[in-house]
């Protein structure tokens, strides 16, 4: 079990045309992932993702907060000793080209990890090449094809098929995909999200899948929590299939919305969600963080910064001064526009 809490993150920018700045990436988020379970976070482009991705991985520092890995906190941790927690968490990164080294085998790629493993747990040096089939059993992929291969010589999705297997080497309680699948082939996206879905299942593996395309959270599984971040800020926190059925934070319903941005020419209605204005990453920070993008924004939302409540009838929470249930026109999986990264 890994649980997050008040975790905050602030960058210092220097240089640039606006000079030396803070860019606050996350702002006293809250989460829990379970042994095993699935926990997704989605939000467009610098709302925070890769961050937390990082932070959670220990590749990352947090100024406030803290993680909790199986009961221990890793504030109160020397570097060195939050290393074995951390080893616990892989992260798969979405670009499995950069993620591999051009010039080794993929062979020689489990080779280095598993060593390590056999080391850590007693076992032959025989033990890894048997492991290393194994593993790319499990993933998919056969090991007589691939084990002499170099990435080149693979698809995209064969490489990311190495690149989970790899993370696999570590016996990882969980896996954290950033945009895992965003590099690949639309054709090969889904077989990628059903290995993850199964990973959980056969070896009990919890996954953190971290993505800007709403609609490819469902696919990590029914059960799976959603977590919404809107620019370092959890908006609205719930079951995945109950979230993206039932939004009620007007940015959840702007992501699951597929009318048209027509600038200056839409007209927010009771039927439709549609971000205003263009993201202001200098705006005042005294209100609502959406309070500028937001249709139905009142001078409450400009003074005053709601916060993640209770959960509420749906079994959701959300911060936003007048959630409201909202029919939006869904999007199809991957073709969510206006988000990258
Ligand atoms: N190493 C860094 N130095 C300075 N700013 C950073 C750094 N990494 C991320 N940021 C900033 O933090 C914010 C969150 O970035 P990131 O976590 O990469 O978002 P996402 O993955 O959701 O696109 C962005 O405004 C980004 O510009
Ligand atoms: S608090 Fe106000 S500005 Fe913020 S999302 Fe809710 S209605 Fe919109
Ligand atoms: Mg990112």
């Amino acid at each position: 079990m890994i649980v997050g809490t008040g975790v905050t993150k602030t960058y210092k920018q220097r240089g640039g045309v606006l000079g030396g700045r803070d860019v606050p990436a996350l702002r006293g988020v809250d989460f829990a992932v379970p042994k095993g379970g699935a926990v997704s976070f989605i939000g467009e482009s610098g709302c925070g993702k890769t961050t937390l991705g990082r932070i959670i991985a220990g590749l990352e520092t947090y100024d406030s907060g803290d993680i909790v890995i199986d009961g221990v906190s890793m504030s109160g941790l020397s570097h060195r000793r939050r290393q074995p927690y951390f080893r616990r968490i892989q992260l798969i990164h979405q670009d499995p080209y950069s993620a591999l080294n051009p010039t080794r085998t993929v062979h020689q790629t489990l080779q280095a990890p598993l060593a390590l493993r056999a080391r850590q747990t007693d076992r032959s040096r025989s033990w890894t090449d048997e492991r290393a089939e194994e593993l790319l059993s499990l993933v998919g992929l056969d090991p007589g094809y691939v084990l002499p291969r170099y990435p080149h010589q693979l698809s995209g999705g064969m490489r990311q098929r190495v690149v989970i297997a790899r993370a696999l080497t570590m016996d990882p309680e969980v896996l954290v995909a950033d945009e895992a699948v965003s590099m690949i082939d639309v054709s090969l996206r889904l077989g990628i999200l059903s290995l993850l879905k199964d990973l959980r299942l056969r070896l009990g593996v919890g996954v953190l899948f971290i993505t800007h395309d709403i609609a490819t959270a469902r696919y990590i599984g029914d059960d799976s929590e959603l977590y919404v971040l809107y620019r370092g800020q959890v908006v609205e926190r719930g079951n995945t299939e109950t979230v993206i059925a039932d939004p009620v934070h007007p940015y959840t319903q702007s992501l699951l919305s597929a009318i048209p941005v027509l600038h200056g020419l839409e007209r927010p209605g009771p039927e439709r969600v549609v971000p205003t204005e263009a993201l202001d990453e200098a705006q005042a920070d005294g209100g609502c963080l959406f309070a500028r993008r937001c249709p139905f924004a009142t001078e409450r939302c400009v003074s005053e910064m709601p916060v993640l409540g209770r959960p509420g009838e749906g079994g959701q929470r959300h911060a936003c001064f007048h959630p409201q249930r909202r029919s939006v026109i869904p999007v199809g999986a991957g073709r969510h526009a206006g988000a990258g990264g």
